[in-house]
């Protein structure tokens, strides 16, 4: 079920009536790898247009058609086409005589730091693919990945590329329980991990959470263990192996081999509107196609820039703009390994400072954080090596944008706020620097080559001045191939909403300014957005009634200052539990944290008598929403019983 697109869950609303515009800085627009002519090319020809940007990459074999929809809405792109996107990442640019060059500069917690170049990083991946390779696994295999950002991590993802395995990466901060099912929904035959991860200056465990994950996993064979804090771990024998004696003295040449354009290269977990994650599958030619062309042009990205994505390995963002993307490319990038405010809130401004980082790419969340913590900490450092800066995962609100524009961006670099999605794996809403006179707030438009459009329930388009629902009316090179063991789930999802259009229903809610300027509104479903993490109100709600004590619960998305979005919980207990009040609550916060991940945590927990619902028994969350935030209800007409808000305002 949805909501009407006028009511976004997640926005926060716009705090100026006239958005003011940011023309391009003509000396940028002048260098810039965007040109406007971009737009002309894939007017003319979409498909040839495509074709043009798949010439970035090297190609083993050519493919024979660009695009077959015959299967929709499963897609074929480059149909016949034999690529490696490890060969792509790394041994093109080490052959074209740039082995020198750094691909990552690492920045540890505790501030150790690493260099390795792209000679380093094929050396690495070659060692990790014939220890892969020794141990069983052969293309089509499935590994977990599930490790803080560490160098380890992008080898062990290429590796996984360069032998065709398909990797499904788990955000180090799920819980084993979540690990665990996704372990056994891939059928992983090996995991990844390390003994520990540094956060906050201290050595948290992550091997401990892997043990319980896997034990009793029938897929699972091996757990590959990098050494990072040092800490004592369990070792169980015949199945765990460390890294160091496995991966470091393999040996540094390995061939890479082609594999079709439609190999399978990754699964990623994300949220849903059910309780269960959908396993988001994507292929290698057309995803590889978009990640490259994207970064390159929404990215402006040149061989003398320091590229920064700040976001985690663990989600979509890590994959295709650190991984695949940049690396693509041939970048040098940071990767840091832990949070922002570790030792202090300096941190990411001493590394940009250090590593003279020119491109940054961060959500909206963390720029909205560092205008909590006041803009003297950034006016501490020399930021002028600054030149571009990035937005994704929510809505970013006019003044955030302003500020990070004024004081991380020294007033003058260009915004990308970037529209995309775990399932459309590359950005498709997004200015282009150089070409695109910005509004704040608004993602602007399409990028070439992406045909996308704001309609109604009908279908009909919204036009300018209108709010509707997104949706994506033509194919893309690095859309979504399925959802793994679920395409029911697939169609059902995405495209049944317009079956008859043949449209994707990205579920989000969007509107056309005046000007014809696309803003994207928000989740109009029932997943819920907390700094840019996707979190469905029903797996939050299916981990509440775990507890013992709670006969029912219902989770809405409230809006929040700084994360976008807050997690606010409605819980009835059983008869006969006693309302213990804080030590209740706090119970079923770290119920939630152990089940899902701390950062399902519920901001606010509310024990309450009834829920409102419908005579269907469906719970409104719409008006569970607004009295999260405060407002006056909404239409109560549908209600069984519209006396039970007294009774939860007075809980
Ligand atoms: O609601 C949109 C929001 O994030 C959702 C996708 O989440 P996920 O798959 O986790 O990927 C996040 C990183 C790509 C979208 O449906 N979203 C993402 N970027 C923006 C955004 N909302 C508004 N503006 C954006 N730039």
């Amino acid at each position: 079920m949805t909501s009407a697109p006028s009511t976004p869950n997640s926005a926060p609303s716009a705090d100026t009536p006239e958005p003011d515009v940011y023309p391009p800085n003509p000396a940028f627009a002048a260098a810039a790898n965007a040109q406007p002519s971009l737009y002309d090319d894939a007017a003319r020809d979409r498909l040839a247009f495509w074709e043009t940007q798949a010439e970035r990459l090297h190609w083993h074999e050519k493919w024979s058609d660009v695009l077959d929809w015959s299967g929709a809405p499963v897609a074929k792109w480059f149909v016949g086409g034999k690529l490696n996107v490890a060969y792509n990442c790394v041994d093109r640019h080490v052959l074209e005589g740039n082995g020198e060059r750094v691909a990552i500069e690492f920045e540890g917690e505790p501030g150790d730091t690493r260099t390795l170049t792209y000679n380093d990083l094929l050396a690495e991946v070659s060692r990790a693919a014939n220890a892969f390779t020794d141990l069983g696994l052969v293309a089509g295999d499935r590994v977990a990945v599930y490790m803080p950002m560490i160098p380890e991590a992008i080898v062990t993802m290429l590796a996984c590329a360069r032998l065709g395995l398909t990797h499904s990466v788990v955000f180090g901060g799920f819980s084993a329980g979540a690990l665990r099912s996704r372990i056994d929904d891939a059928e992983a035959k090996l995991v990844v991990t390390v003994d520990g991860q540094w956060r906050r200056g201290k050595p948290a465990p992550l091997k401990s959470a892997v043990d319980e994950a896997v034990d009793g996993a029938e897929s699972v064979e091996n757990v590959l263990v990098v050494r990072r804090t040092g800490i004592d771990v369990e070792w169980t024998e015949g199945r765990d192996l460390c890294w160091h004696d496995t991966v470091d003295p393999a040996s540094p040449e390995h061939t890479a081999q082609p594999f079709d354009s439609e190999h399978p290269l990754f699964i990623l977990y994300t949220s849903g509107t059910t309780g269960k994650p959908k396993g988001i599958v994507h292929t290698t030619g057309g995803y590889l196609t978009q990640v490259s062309y994207t970064h390159h042009n929404v990215f402006d990205y040149k061989p003398d820039d320091v590229y920064w994505c700040t976001a985690d390995i663990g989600w979509v963002t890590g994959h295709s703009y650190i991984v695949y993307g940049p690396l693509s490319n041939g970048v040098t990038q940071v990767v840091y390994e832990g949070t922002p405010n570790s030792p202090d809130e300096h941190r990411h401004f001493q590394i940009i400072e250090k590593y003279g980082v020119s491109i940054y790419y961060t959500a909206p969340t963390m720029v909205r954080t560092f205008m909590k913590w006041g803009r003297a900490i950034p006016d501490a450092h020399d930021l002028s090596s600054i030149r571009l800066l990035g937005s994704v995962g929510e809505p970013i609100n006019p003044e955030a944008w302003r500020w990070y524009r004024d004081v991380i961006g020294g007033g003058t670099a260009p915004i990308v706020d970037t529209w995309w999605q775990t399932e459309t794996g590359a950005i498709m809403i997004s200015p282009l620097p150089g070409v695109t006179t910005t509004k704040p707030g608004s993602a602007m438009a399409p990028l070439p080559g992406i045909s996308a459009k704001i309609v109604d329930d009908d279908g009909k388009d919204v036009g300018n001045g209108g709010s509707g629902y997104l949706v994506l009316d033509e194919p893309w090179p690095s859309m979504l191939r399925g959802i793994w063991g679920d395409m029911d789930r697939y169609r059902d999802t995405y495209w049944s909403r317009y079956a008859e259009q043949g449209w994707y229903f990205a579920g989000d809610g969007a509107k056309f300014d005046e000007d014809g300027a696309l803003w994207v509104m928000g989740r109009v479903d029932d997943v819920m957005n907390v700094s840019g993490h996707r979190i469905s109100t029903a797996e939050v709600e299916s981990a509440l009634v775990g507890h013992s004590g709670v006969a029912e619960a219902a989770v809405v998305g409230a809006t929040d200052d700084t994360t976008g979005q807050g997690i606010v919980a409605f819980v009835i207990l059983r008869q006969g539990v006693e309302n213990t009040g804080d030590p209740l609550i706090a119970e079923l916060r770290s119920q939630v944290s152990t089940d899902i991940s701390p950062i399902a945590k519920p901001r606010e927990i509310h024990i309450v008598p009834e829920l409102p619902k419908t005579r269907s028994g469906k719970i409104m969350r719409r008006l569970l929403r607004d009295v999260a935030e405060g407002r006056e209800l909404g239409d109560t007409s549908t209600l069984v019983d519209p006396g039970v808000f007294e009774a939860i305002r007075k809980a």
